[in-house]
């Protein structure tokens, strides 16, 4: 059990003791890690909570539950504030769980007692169109969130569902036939795609009757055309290749490439059946789903509001023209989802721009009485140091190989300077581990709601909130060991006696907490935080207590939180796909 939900338990068993039958029987204490440790390690504003609904005095409240929590083997309480319960945790038991920890592979952390089937829904880049920058985003995070969730013990599903039946086949199906260069093709099939579809696209714009002829094209794909379907099924066959490519590079794997042409056969079924629900109907020869009132206007993703009015914002689910749509084949993913893999959970990691979209989709799905843990895990963008979306130097946006190409560059020179006698081969394989976990850590850093900025130097920098200095604390702590020349041997009791020391362990202890609090917001930055605060914290220490001069006891309970800061940094990062390097 987590410090907290400890904290929680006795809490509330002292406040039932004060308050007997006053005390609201859903009421659950809420105790959070304390933001100044001056003032302890953890907190509650329970007691303030209580005294309002009460109309008691809330430090008179404090004082009474602190009479019934006292003497406990945990903690220390006391009051601040206008009635702030404190609790300091007794070094003793820091030293307790650290020792319990040494024994235990997890560390701590304990699964979740009801596993959900999530489907993680992430990457989905489209067709014929590179894997850029932005895609960054979405495949780290939903790689991370993949790789926590297993871990917590969910069954985890992660689909790619990448775009391979959108309007951007006309165009590249009329450029495959009278523009493609088959050697481009061979050689850079991602890259010969996506050429052939701007030149085609340029072409369109100086003599806009080509639209006809890509529409044309897109018609007889639609209508299972031979020839067009052989060419569909090449581009895809070899965007995949391109693709996996780089996810190798990542270390990012899919147990499913359901991409949206998956589902074109549910596409028609599925509007007739939510036009005989009643849920749809006909608008303008299209197929919509307006509001149906169950929410307050504000909160109503089929409503906007334009000069003081409520103006519907239906989900065109079929076009005029008989087309569908990407909403259609949401819907119909999800179904497929619920139904094949019996997910409970599905979590989409798509930028914030489509945020309208999935509350629709969600709210449809609430129409049809499905329900489920549905999510959209939203992230902003990515920007150059000028603050604009970060570009190439001619304007283009950067491709995500070109990325990862400088990232291992600029490491090899990072590594070339700290460690030149290194061998050739490790240095290689240093770099690759130091240039991806800087971009994965980058990105996982960052709270994923705001827009953040790619600086080379500040990734890379051997200092501050990067991997390269958590690789680095891990080398550190590894060169102690190796320096000893013994192996660890796990002392069965620690004894926490110096400040630094009980820090270290408190944070330490923390670990249980933080990985699944990081997976139940999505928000990878609080574990980013915390082992940057861990390593920071293992410097401080290893600043001020000696481990290698010491001896005896003090000796052993040193190597103790050597050890396990360095196991808790090297599986934290590898919840983030981040491997750690024996030397740098
Ligand atoms: N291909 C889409 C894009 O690049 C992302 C798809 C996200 N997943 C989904 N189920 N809509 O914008």
């Amino acid at each position: 059990m987590t410090i907290p939900s400890l904290l929680t338990q006795t809490l509330a068993e002292a406040l039932r003791a004060v308050l007997g039958d006053a005390l609201p029987a859903d009421f659950r204490p809420q105790v959070t890690a304390a933001a100044d440790l001056r003032f302890g390690d953890y907190q509650s504003n329970a007691a303030m909570l209580l005294a309002k609904q009460a109309r008691c005095n809330p430090r008179a409240l404090a004082t009474q539950v602190l009479e019934k929590l006292n003497g406990g083997d945990v903690a220390e309480a006391d009051i601040a504030g206008p009635g702030f319960i404190n609790f300091r945790i007794k070094p003793e038991f820091y030293a307790q769980t650290a020792a319990a920890m040494l024994g235990d592979e997890r560390l701590g952390v304990t699964q979740v007692e009801h596993p959900k089937t999530l489907v993680i829904d992430f990457s989905a880049p489209n067709v014929a169109k590179p894997m850029h920058v932005g895609h960054i985003r979405s495949t780290i995070i939903g790689d991370t969130l993949g790789r926590l969730a297993r871990f917590m013990g969910h069954r985890v599903i992660t689909d790619n569902h990448i775009g391979d039946w959108g309007t951007q086949f006309g165009m590249i199906l009329w450029g495959w036939k009278h523009l493609l260069n088959p050697a481009a093709l061979q050689e850079n099939p991602i890259e010969a795609l996506l050429s052939v579809y701007k030149e085609v696209n340029a072409k369109c714009k100086e003599t806009p009757a080509l639209l006809a002829d890509c529409k044309a094209e897109l018609v007889k794909l639609q209508s299972g055309d031979e020839e067009n379907l052989g060419i569909w099924k090449q581009c895809i066959a070899v965007t995949k290749v391109g693709l996996e490519k780089i996810y190798d590079q990542l270390d990012i794997h899919f147990d499913y490439w359901l991409g949206e042409s998956a589902y074109n056969d549910a596409l028609a079924p599925l509007v007739e059946d939510l036009l005989a629900k009643g849920i749809a109907r006909e608008s303008e020869g299209a197929v919509c789903v307006f509001s149906d009132g169950f929410h307050k206007p504000e909160q109503d993703p089929f409503l906007v509001r334009k000069d003081g009015e409520w103006l519907p914002v239906p989900a065109i689910i079929r076009k005029a023209d008989g087309g569908f749509l990407y909403a259609t084949t949401d819907l119909a993913t999800l179904d497929y989802r619920t139904e094949h893999f019996k997910a409970d959970a599905i979590w989409y990691v798509v930028g914030a721009p489509q945020e309208k979209h999935f509350k629709q989709i969600f709210d449809i799905e609430r129409m049809r009485g499905i329900n489920g843990d549905f999510r959209h895990v939203a992230f902003g963008s990515i920007l150059g140091k000028d603050r604009r979306p970060f570009k190439t130097r001619s304007g283009d946006t950067v491709s995500l190989q070109d990325v990862i190409d400088e990232a291992i560059a600029r490491a090899a020179k990072v590594i070339e300077d700290k460690s030149p006698d290194m061998p050739e081969e490790d240095k290689a394989r240093v770099a690759r581990q130091v240039g991806i976990g800087a971009i994965k850590f980058a990105e996982l850093s960052q709270n994923r709601l705001s827009d953040y900025i790619f600086d080379w130097d500040k990734m890379l920098a051997l200092t501050g909130d990067t991997a390269p200095y958590l690789q680095n604390s891990y080398v550190r702590v590894r060169s102690i060991f190796r320096k000893i020349g013994e192996s660890f041997t796990a002392p069965s009791h620690l004894t926490l006696t110096e400040a630094a020391e009980i820090h270290l362990a408190r944070l330490l202890v923390r670990y249980a907490e933080v990985v699944p609090a990081t997976l139940d917001d999505c928000r990878p930055n609080l574990l980013a935080a915390y082992l940057y605060e861990l390593a920071k914290a293992f410097h401080s220490f290893y600043e001020a207590c000696p481990v290698l001069k010491s001896e005896g006891a003090v000796r052993e309970t040193r190597l103790a939180l050597c050890e396990l800061t360095a196991r808790i940094l090297k599986q934290g990062m590898g919840l983030f796909g981040i491997e750690m390097p024996e030397r740098m």
